[in-house]
């Protein structure tokens, strides 16, 4: 393990910094530390079984072998790279995108190392129509990723039909054949079909690899590719990742601290759990932690079958930005929160401040000062306040922002959402409570059966607007 590693400081949640009745105490942390021991054996053995799929993604040969194949088979005549996904199949691919290649990246060719990035994980047809206009007649040089594990998912589907219909009516049949990509299943699903039927190049979603889970396999790898990205380093940083995270010694094993406090903090009435990067780059790694969270942990049965609606809640903030926005709440709210900061000890660019206006004396301290040091002052100011009123926060701390240190972050926090989904005694790696959203959304669509008859009309009556209660 040659680079700087990521790291989690946890001395701010304990009772030492902030009291008894809101800190975890000595005696607490070694009773977690027993009953996550076992545990982290446990997923080590299902591991080992073939069970969770997604702990070797890292260690693949094909995959980043068949993903660079193409991108260099794609990539000269590609302009525009544009992925239709929802969920799992979109979240990592723009954290990675964000974290890892410059804010002006899609604007500023000279920043640029691959096409421009469009990742469509909604079906507003105002932003994809403003897109489509947009792309008019720069189809042949847009390439099409269409990322769906099922090929059914309603917005994934209705995106690439209406794309479809656009290069099969402006480019043919052969122009469908060059623009688009499928990752999908290896054998099955409404998408296999498709590209078989179609003679489309096709990527593959791992069997028994969730949406949630699935970042570093071809689902994340082939845009991070195509735009630039180091997906050797940032493989590499989640094998390293994986040495530690496998490691049996509780204390030295960052995703083990990091579920043992997380599960301990939601069951001493820190129900919402929020993170808050310092730092742009990782801002959208928070929006893919809140999905891996929320699709993992919230559920409402254990293992044994119990009723437990269990889950912390997790939210995103922005360091500085939600400094002024919900600080205030944080503060002197309910005390209901864990905070995960994610801090970035070096940036890969700095800009000092100018010196004051000589009318504006008051403003001489922050004068040739680095930006950086501003950014990382406030994160420790944050935190003090947040310590003065007992509020417990974690620190994910990244020596700098880069392919490897982003691969370390995201396999800390998968291995993080198995282990505390084993100390709540869950299933982390289903999502039950998402179909019957899904199933609505068929049955209002008008899909054929039956159930959807009856379904639409259940809904249709319990959602109809009732104008006595319309003011
Ligand atoms: O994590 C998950 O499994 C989900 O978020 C899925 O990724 C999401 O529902 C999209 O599913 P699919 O890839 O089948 O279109």
């Amino acid at each position: 393990m040659p680079e700087p590693q990521v790291k989690i400081y946890y001395k701010n949640v304990t009772a030492d910094v902030i009291g008894a009745e809101h800190g975890i105490t000595h005696k607490q942390l070694e009773a977690l530390a027993k009953q996550t021991s076992p545990l982290i054996i446990q997923l080590n053995k299902e591991r080992k079984a073939g069970k969770t799929p997604y702990r070797d993604l890292p260690y693949s040969k094909e995959n980043p072998k068949r993903i660079k194949d193409l991108a260099a088979k794609v990539k000269d005549d590609c302009e525009n790279l544009v992925v239709l996904g929802i969920g799992g199949s979109a979240l990592g691919n723009i954290a990675l995108q964000t974290a890892l290649n410059p804010y002006m990246y899609n604007l500023d060719d000279t920043q640029r190392a691959g096409p421009r990035l469009f990742v469509f994980d909604n079906v507003d047809p105002a932003q994809l129509g403003s897109f489509l206009e947009w792309v008019g007649n720069k189809l042949d040089k847009t390439i099409f990723n269409v990322i769906s594990k099922s090929g059914r998912t309603v917005e994934t589907a209705s995106q690439f039909m209406i794309v479809r219909q656009l290069l099969l009516d402006k480019l043919g049949p052969e122009g469908l054949q060059n623009q688009v990509i499928v990752t999908t299943d290896a054998e099955r699903g409404t998408l296999r079909n498709i590209a078989s039927e179609a003679g489309l190049k096709t990527l593959i979603v791992p069997d028994g690899v969730g949406g949630r889970f699935s970042v570093l396999s071809d689902v994340g790898l082939f845009s991070a590719a195509m735009c630039g990205i180091d997906t050797d380093s940032l493989l590499e940083g989640a094998r390293d990742m994986d040495k530690r995270v496998s490691n049996e010694d509780f204390y030295k094993n960052p995703a083990a601290i990091n579920a043992a406090l997380n599960y301990h903090f939601y069951n001493h009435g820190k129900k919402i759990s929020v993170i808050m990067p310092y730092s742009y780059h990782l801002k959208d790694l928070a929006d893919w932690y809140r999905q891996l969270w929320a699709e993992s942990l919230g559920k409402a049965e254990d293992l044994r079958g119990s009723e437990v609606h269990i889950s912390p809640t997790p939210v995103k903030a922005l360091g500085t930005t939600d400094q002024h926005s919900q600080v205030q709440l944080y503060r002197e709210g309910p005390n209901d929160k864990l905070f995960t900061f994610l801090q970035v000890e070096n940036f890969n660019k700095d800009i000092k401040i100018g010196p004051a206006p000589s009318c504006a004396p008051e403003l001489d301290y922050l004068a040739n000062k680095n930006l950086s040091v501003l950014f990382n002052s406030e994160k420790k100011a944050t935190e003090y306040a947040l310590l003065g009123s007992n509020r417990p926060c974690l620190t994910v701390v990244f020596p700098e922002i880069n392919a490897y240190t982003v691969g370390q972050f995201i396999y800390l926090f998968e291995v993080t959402a198995s282990l505390t989904g084993a100390l709540f005694g869950i299933n982390p790696y289903d999502q039950p409570a998402v179909e019957l959203g899904k199933e609505a959304t068929f049955a209002l669509m008008g899909k054929p059966g039956e159930d959807y008859k009856e379904l639409g009309q259940q809904i249709r009556s319990l959602t109809e607007v009732d104008n006595e209660f319309l003011v």
